[in-house]
């Protein structure tokens, strides 16, 4: 009986410590996974708007997706991993935590404005180039560290674009860059629009 006690005071403690460690890793939460779609919504396909994220937030959905966006989308199956916003690029990202993003995509949008999205009332091309140097800039703020922002941008705007993301600091030595060939040119509407002029792949790491 005595041995019985003493047995039950070295195994309190040590128990105690099982059951707190038990519960932390109950209470375990995995870091969120969150990507961003700047100009979602013009990517059509036959089964409406916004086609990239609809797809990818139904096959991933422990992935947070954000799709920013000036044109309105009506969301038809709101999926709770899927948030919209209706604004710029810019207003869009600055509302996100700094550090917060695992990937940010966009597809022929970004570089391609009119005037009322480029948060300006002049709409000459200078202005359109320190949008996107702007734009660039607050997504390397929002991006993880080793987040990726991904880009499809045709040759009227990839000059401007490379400038942009060398003076963000994006790491030289991690960015990829090719030109879109064969199937690859059927990726959305858009990419089939522009078949005739070259398009290319960014890729930069922050
Ligand atoms: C040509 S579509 C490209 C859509 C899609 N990524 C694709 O490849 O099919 C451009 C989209 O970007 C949006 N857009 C352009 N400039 C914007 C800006 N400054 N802020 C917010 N949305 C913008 C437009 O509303 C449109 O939905």
């Amino acid at each position: 009986m005595k041995k019985f006690k003493q047995a039950r005071r070295v195994l309190k403690p040590t128990l105690k410590r099982e059951i707190a460690a038990l519960k932390s890793i109950a209470n375990y939460k995995k870091p969120e996974r969150v990507v961003v779609h700047l100009g979602n919504v013009g990517d059509i396909s036959s089964s409406g708007f916004a086609a990239k994220t609809d797809s990818y937030s139904s096959r991933f959905p422990e992935t947070k997706f954000i799709g920013i966006d000036s044109s309105f989308l009506s969301l038809k199956s709101k999926r709770n991993n899927w948030q919209q916003m209706k604004t710029t690029f810019n207003a869009g990202l600055r509302k996100l935590k700094d550090n917060s993003v695992d990937i940010i995509s966009s597809e022929l949008a970004l570089g391609y404005y009119d005037s009322k999205t480029t948060e300006t009332t002049n709409a000459g091309q200078g202005n359109f180039k320190r949008y996107t140097k702007t734009t660039i800039n607050t997504a390397f703020k929002k991006l993880k560290p080793n987040g990726k922002l991904q880009l499809a941008v045709t040759g009227s705007v990839v000059l401007n674009v490379l400038e942009a993301l060398k003076k963000a600091g994006f790491q030289e030595k991690k960015a990829v860059m090719y030109e879109l060939s064969g199937s690859e040119l059927n990726r959305t509407f858009w990419f089939k629009e522009h078949k005739k002029i070259p398009i290319y792949q960014i890729i930069v790491v922050k």
